[in-house]
């Protein structure tokens, strides 16, 4: 797959089911953030892997609203963590978030790329998740990222609406809409 294909094949998949993952495929997915650029080569990119019970279970069930129960059969889920002082920060600036996101999307990338589903969530307890992984409070959990395998047919934890979704990619804006040439100009 070239990386037009892995853009286009990449979803961000509610209906999963489980897949082994392996330490190998971990060091994948860890080998993909660590190529990403960062500010000044700092690097600020914090992953917890969480894949084994008892932590992977009580994530699902004490840190995940019902919105997103989908997650269930999901294999692994990734704690994105970081903190500003990681990374540059230039007057009002702060580069952590940005950094952290592109390493965070080679993730995903590498993962379609790998056959997995890489689903990022905003949508979990963050003191929760803290206090599962054990994650020192100086530190901000950035995303987490649901990783499973795409199922064919629905899976029992997807509600009518987000049957929906999974048929067909959510719109998006049109370039135009988006996009500048040369200069700033309003467009609404
Ligand atoms: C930062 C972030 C937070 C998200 N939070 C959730 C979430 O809590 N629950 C969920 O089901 N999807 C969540 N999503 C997935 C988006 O809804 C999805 O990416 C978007 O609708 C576009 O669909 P697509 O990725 O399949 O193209 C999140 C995505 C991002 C990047």
């Amino acid at each position: 797959m070239n990386l037009t294909e892995i853009l286009t094949k990449r979803r961000a998949y509610r209906s999963l089911e489980a897949i082994e993952i392996t330490s190998d495929m971990i060091t994948q997915l860890a080998q993909a953030a660590q190529l990403m650029p960062s500010c000044f080569n700092n690097q600020p990119w914090r992953y917890v892997f969480v894949k084994d019970n008892p932590q992977l279970q009580i994530l699902k069930d004490e840190a995940l609203p019902k919105g997103n129960a989908w997650a269930q059969p999901a294999s692994m889920i990734i704690v994105v963590f970081s903190k500003a002082d990681l990374d540059c920060v230039i007057k009002d600036r702060e580069y952590y978030l940005f950094d952290v996101g592109m390493a965070t999307a080679a993730i995903i990338l590498r993962a379609t790329e790998m056959g997995l589903v890489a689903h990022p969530i905003a949508g979990y307890s963050p003191n929760k998740v803290r206090e599962i992984v054990h994650l020192p409070e100086e530190y901000n959990i950035v995303t987490l990222v649901v990783i499973g395998k795409k199922k064919t047919d629905f899976s029992e934890y997807i509600s009518e609406d987000q049957k929906e979704r999974e048929k067909e990619r959510p719109s998006r804006l049109k370039v135009e809409e988006f996009t500048f040439l040369n200069q700033f100009s309003h467009k609404e």
